[in-house]
């Protein structure tokens, strides 16, 4: 098992370059399955989960090829030959669900078995059946397969009972090409829900509102193709804004946009770091001690849930106590007994987590539990004295392009370490 040789202590200097957002990549992919034609989609991240849709695509009939250094994806469904997605390779992936909702759209028919992915307690799906069943589709989910289908996907009023990045983007998905104009309320706002609207618009949907709590989906009889680039990854961006204050560093964080790390960007500020930002890069420094604070995790635009591991790590080197409230998993915290290995005082109480600060971490064998979890191991390993192991690496290379040579590029002393023991980077300087 590959794993990270990490040695700390070195303060993050210099730029770092974000790549595509994974969670607007991993939805507008399927979303080409209701275009009957080529889409080009540009500023795809080369990460795993890219690589486990597109092969879901492929085995549906869809032709892929890849440009640019896998930056690049053309995608023609023209050909489609299923609407069943096979269980192997769903289960490898959460966001495999958006396939129901495309398929449903494209065939009236949609076979998909129950998603795998990240373990943060019970992740229903009971948001976008209803949908589905509202746009007047038949939804079977007997054996752990979904088997969903309609004799027409009529138009409709859909309210989602808990605010659902998944559901909400589902039910678009459905709506697209069903007869008439449906309305969905209490849509999630996160900015890859925005995104993938605007790639249905740009292949010639009609959706109105995505970013606000109500959206409008007009159905159209067909999508003709066209060429769109994502969104830059918020996610990526933050998890290089939190390691640049975590070291004391100087890093600029460039391709990325603002707007969209406002509610960490002040966070970093009322914990003592330094956040300038420009009009596509945010500078983040930190000279001064870095001081508690409370964090929590919302829907967006409130803090994003999925920093909130990498924010704890921080926290746990801060001065004084802090209290994270989880408010959108119900079981997100798996990964403090790793960071306890590492030194950190963390008691955690169902949703809540009181972090007391500590003085400094010391380096000691820890595994990563998810893909953010493993993020967060990496940025308490840059802090710590001495030198750590970071384990299941799968995790991270779901979501992170490239991960050790941006960190090594900003001076982190990180090498991956293969199975076999041998490295393909220099030695660290232990
Ligand atoms: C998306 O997951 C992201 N995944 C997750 O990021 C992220 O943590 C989550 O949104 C919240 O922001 C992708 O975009 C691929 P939800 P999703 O539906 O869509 C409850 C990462 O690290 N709910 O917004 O699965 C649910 O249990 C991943 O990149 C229902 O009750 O999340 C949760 O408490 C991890 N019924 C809440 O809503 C439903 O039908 C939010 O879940 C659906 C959801």
């Amino acid at each position: 098992m590959d794993r990270f040789v990490i040695m700390g202590g070195k303060k993050l200097e210099g730029e770092v370059t974000i790549s595509g957002a994974k969670n607007a990549a991993v939805a507008i992919i399927p979303a080409a399955l209701l275009v009957e034609g080529t889409c080009t989609i540009e500023n795809i991240p080369a990460i795993n989960d890219v690589d486990v849709i597109c092969n879901i695509l492929g085995e549906l009939g869809a032709k892929i090829q890849f440009k640019d250094e896998r930056h690049t994806l053309v995608i023609d469904c023209s050909a489609l030959h299923s609407y069943t997605a096979s269980f192997e390779s769903v289960q490898r992936m959460r966001a495999s669900y958006y396939l129901i909702g495309a398929l449903l759209g494209r065939f009236n028919h949609a076979v998909v078995a129950m998603p795998g992915g990240c373990n943060f307690g019970v992740r229903p799906i009971d948001q976008h059946i209803k949908a589905f069943e509202a746009l007047g589709a038949t939804v079977d989910t007997t054996s752990g397969i979904i088997n969903a289908s309609a004799e027409k996907l009529i138009a409709a009023h859909i309210f989602l009972d808990v605010v659902s990045v998944g559901a909400t983007i589902n039910a678009v998905l459905a709506a697209v090409r069903a007869e008439g104009v449906t309305v969905i309320e209490n849509a999630a706002k996160e900015p890859h829900v925005v995104d993938f609207a605007n790639f249905l618009n740009a292949m010639g949907a009609r959706i109105k509102g995505a970013g606000t709590d109500t959206i409008k989906v007009t159905g159209v009889e067909k999508l003709s193709g066209g060429t769109y680039s994502i969104i830059p990854d918020q996610i990526e961006a933050g998890t290089f804004m939190i390691a640049a204050a975590a070291t004391g560093g100087n890093v600029l964080v460039k391709n990325v946009i603002p707007k969209h790390m406002e509610s960490l960007s002040s966070k970093l500020e009322e914990m003592g770091a330094d956040v300038q930002e420009f009009d596509d890069s945010i500078l983040v420094s930190r000279t001064k001690p870095l001081k508690k604070a409370n964090v929590k995790t919302l829907p967006y635009p409130g803090f994003p849930t999925d920093l909130q591991p990498q924010i704890v790590a921080l926290l746990a080197v801060a001065e004084g106590n802090s209290i994270v409230t989880e408010s959108v998993w119900d079981n997100r915290f798996q990964y403090v007994e790793e960071l306890r290995r590492l030194g950190a005082i963390i008691n955690v109480d169902g949703r809540v987590a009181m972090v007391e600060g500590v003085e400094k971490l010391t380096g000691a064998t820890v595994k990563a539990t998810d893909l953010r979890a493993g993020a967060s191991m990496v940025i308490a390993a840059l802090v710590a004295n001495g030198v750590t192991e970071v384990y299941n690496l799968k995790y991270i290379d779901r979501g992170y392009e490239d991960f050790e040579h941006k960190l090594q590029a900003l001076g982190a002393q990180i090498v991956r370490k293969k199975n076999d023991g041998t490295s393909s980077e220099q030695e660290l300087a232990l």
